[in-house]
């Protein structure tokens, strides 16, 4: 993985195609969760799926794979974009699956289009998870379903714990109060499929080592220091609060309104 401008400071983006150069999940679940979500949302042969913020698009190209469903997925990488490209051409879904490269907060389908619209693990790009709902919800018709993939709080974080994660205790709810602001948005929760600690590790780990391979293969490179200081932060805040107070899943959801 090369940087496009080796004189700036890595993006947040940048640092994240390096750290999951390994990864075909770029969220803490593993492949077997992904397709216990597929079982749970009933996607099936005839099942129209949006991905916005689909990442490597794994998530489409497995439930191309193995259920049969149809998947259009949007991210703004164009790392991540070619890799999900070719990672339908190589289970052979590319019949099924089609990946564009853009900001998926601007990405406007046909009203109803999809069965199922989904953003997992990037709720920003509607300002949260009410935004996101409404962002989603067009795409589907009034019998579809939504799925975001949110953090939560496990317990309260102290004060260190937000520091070091870098966000405010509202930025994310426990889960009841996740419940509340789904319901807020008018979207019921219908089922869940949740990580768990080993997933999360298999997150997290997984960005080490390869942040350790791109430090070990570019000493010499203007951007080493700052993928170092990436790589510390993100080891550090995982052992030491983010195992402990966040947790994380996707929530399957039925529009209200
Ligand atoms: C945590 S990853 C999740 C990727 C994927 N949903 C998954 O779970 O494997 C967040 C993704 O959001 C993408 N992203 C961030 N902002 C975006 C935007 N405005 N439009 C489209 N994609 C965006 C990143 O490129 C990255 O692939």
């Amino acid at each position: 993985m090369v940087l496009a401008d080796a004189a700036a400071v890595p993006s947040t983006l940048e640092l994240h195609e390096i750290a999951e150069s390994d990864h075909r999940i770029l969220d803490p679940f593993t492949d077997a969760q992904l397709l216990e979500l597929g079982a749970v949302a009933r996607v099936g042969p005839t099942t129209r799926v949006l991905d916005l913020a689909c990442g490597k698009a794994e998530m489409l190209c497995r439930w191309a794979q193995e259920f049969g469903a149809r998947g259009v997925g949007v991210d703004l990488s164009e790392v991540f974009v070619a890799a999900a490209r070719r990672r339908a051409e190589e289970l052979g879904v590319c019949g099924w699956v089609t990946v564009e490269c853009g900001d998926a907060a601007a990405y406007r389908p046909e009203p109803a289009a999809f069965d199922v619209a989904a953003c997992i693990g990037a709720t920003w790009i509607g300002g949260g998870a009410g935004g996101t709902i409404d962002l989603l919800r067009p795409a589907v018709g009034s019998d579809g379903l939504l799925l975001i993939g949110e953090p939560f709080w496990r317990e309260p974080p102290p004060a260190e714990a937000l520091t070091a994660l870098g966000v405010g205790a509202d930025d994310f709810a426990d889960l009841p109060g996740l419940l509340d602001r789904f319901d807020a948005a008018g979207a019921d929760l219908v089922e869940m499929v949740l990580a768990d600690e080993h997933s999360w590790d298999r997150y997290v780990a997984a960005q080490c080592w390869a942040l350790r391979r791109w430090l070990d293969d570019h000493s010499d490179d203007p951007a080493a220091a700052d993928v170092r200081r990436f790589r510390d932060a993100t080891r550090r805040t995982h052992l030491a609060y983010q195992r402990r107070f966040l947790g994380w899943g996707v929530f399957v959801l039925r529009p209200t309104r």
